[in-house]
């Protein structure tokens, strides 16, 4: 009996590196932050970055992120052979971006010239105008991490205690106004939220992946759902398709509600996938 042939369009993964990928929920704890990205009260990890530009690009393809940060998708991409572009509203972070991908290109030589690797200074609402400006082709995949609301302004989370301690950290990203995490009500930042992201769907190349890491809110004992509320109105615009979930076991926990209430210590975040149906 011959074999079937598998012809894959998506990625250049091997059949069981796909399916690997395929289980809804992974475990991945951080590995320990470079000090120049240390200032950032929250990025992601470039090693979780690179598995997702993995699964849902090819080799030499386009991956953007309208809100790069310390550039951490900027890095997964060159790491993983493909070109990037990265929207970042707060220039010092624009700017450990821009090093921080200098210093990557240095350590992996000659095999990544030929990639582009842009961090543009910019707020992310003002897309057309920049992809114009910047002549970014058609995406192949956007991967990206919103700030969760204005939690990094809450004066009673633990890790920004710990943060408050040391000067040379930021407790928040900015006080621009144009900075989401800024936003008082919750509604309006949802709304503002959602018009960025609907409005890359001109830019992403159709049937291609958008992937929104994102946490459900916790302020005051109420419970804010941004991940799902989010999934919900993004809905409109692009196919829902599921949700890895993004566990971490290596925090300490804090005895929240203890002999109470019910309060967890939420060590998990939703990596949402869309893709432009
Ligand atoms: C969760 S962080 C992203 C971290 C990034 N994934 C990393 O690993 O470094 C959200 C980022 O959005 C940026 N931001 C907030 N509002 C923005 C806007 N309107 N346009 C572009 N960036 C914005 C913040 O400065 C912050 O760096």
């Amino acid at each position: 009996m011959s074999k079937r042939i598998f012809r894959n369009c998506l990625n250049d993964l091997t059949t069981k590196e796909w399916l690997k990928f395929q289980k809804s929920w992974f475990v991945h704890n951080p590995p320990p932050r470079q000090d120049d990205v240390l200032r950032h009260p929250a990025k992601y990890p470039e090693t979780l970055a690179q598995e997702f530009i993995e699964f849902f690009t090819k080799r030499g393809q386009v991956v953007f992120d309208p809100m790069v940060g310390t550039g951490s998708t900027i890095v997964a991409a060159l790491r993983a052979g493909r070109h990037s572009y990265g929207i970042e509203l707060n220039s010092a972070y624009a700017d450990i971006a821009r090093e921080v991908v200098l210093r990557e290109r240095e350590n992996l030589g000659e095999s990544a010239d030929h990639l582009t690797a842009e961090v543009i200074h910019s707020d992310a609402a003002a897309v057309a105008q920049i992809v114009s400006e910047h002549r970014i082709p058609p995406m192949d995949y956007i991967i990206t991490s919103p700030p969760y609301w204005n939690m990094l302004h809450a004066k009673g989370a633990e890790t920004q205690k710990q943060r408050r301690q040391d000067e040379s950290l930021d407790v928040v990203y900015s006080d621009d106004l144009h900075d989401l995490g800024n936003i008082a009500d919750y509604d309006e930042f949802l709304e503002r939220l959602t018009q960025i992201y609907t409005g890359l769907k001109p830019y992403l190349k159709p049937m291609a992946y958008l992937t929104i890491i994102v946490k459900n809110v916790k302020k005051g004992g109420k419970i804010y759902p941004l991940a799902w509320d989010l999934a919900k109105q993004l809905g409109q615009t692009y196919a829902m398709k599921d949700e890895k979930v993004w566990c971490q076991d290596n925090i300490r926990l804090f005895p929240y509600g203890l002999g109470n209430a019910w309060v967890s210590n939420t060590f998990h975040h939703y990596c949402l996938q869309f893709r432009n149906d």
